[in-house]
């Protein structure tokens, strides 16, 4: 996984909990990097989902609670760090075939290390879209957290369900992102 994500989950603990909690997590994780992250770099997944896990076990949060979480707050940097055409999209459902055919497509130009989820679309009507979130990671709470982002950066309201989930039990996910009001 890209170091932004790490870099970012720095400064997310950060920013609810304190410096002292981040150095909390790296002593007791002991990973091979240490904590000391950069952007720029690729690290194992393992180290986030070890990191991602004691969060869960100290601050008494489920996995799907902690991710949507990150996700949520991790957009508005996501934007920060996209290409230009990330910024014409004015809707979400725009927004989200964006991701697919444009801009996580540019992030593996110039990131060929990166791992990016493919969204398979399966259906569109008037107020809902929903996808097949397919990666090795299974990070479909994550998923979830930056559709939510997403919303709040467009102003609308979305509710994001999964009527199939990995972590449920399905063979896949499927996300439904439904306009709501
Ligand atoms: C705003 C522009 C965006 C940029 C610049 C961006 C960029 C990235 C980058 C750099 C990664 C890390 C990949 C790696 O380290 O291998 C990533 C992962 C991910 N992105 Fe995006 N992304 C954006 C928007 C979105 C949106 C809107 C969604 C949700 C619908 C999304 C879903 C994900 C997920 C779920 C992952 C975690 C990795 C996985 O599931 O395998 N991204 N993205």
């Amino acid at each position: 996984m890209k170091g932004i994500i790490f870099v970012k989950l720095n400064q997310f603990v950060d920013e609810l909990w304190g410096e002292e909690f981040w150095d909390a997590l790296l002593q007791e994780a002991a990973l091979p990097s240490e904590g000391i992250y950069t952007s720029v770099a690729t690290y194992d997944d393992e180290e986030l989902f070890t990191l991602v896990g004691l969060i869960m076990q100290k601050q008494e949060l489920s996995a799907q609670q902690a991710q949507f979480a990150f996700g949520q707050w991790m957009f508005k940097e996501l934007l920060l760090a996209a290409p230009p055409e990330a910024h014409k999209f004015t809707d979400v459902f725009e927004f989200l075939y964006g991701v697919q055919a444009v801009i996580h497509v540019e992030v593996k130009k110039l990131n060929p290390e990166a791992i990016l989820p493919v969204f398979e679309f399966i259906q569109e009507t008037d107020n809902s879209l929903s996808f097949h979130y397919i990666s090795p990671r299974k990070m479909c709470y994550f998923c979830e957290g930056i559709i939510q982002g997403l919303a709040a950066h467009t102003g609308q309201t979305v509710s994001v369900e999964q009527p199939e989930c990995v972590h449920e039990g399905g063979n896949r996910c499927v996300m439904k992102v439904t306009k709501v009001g």
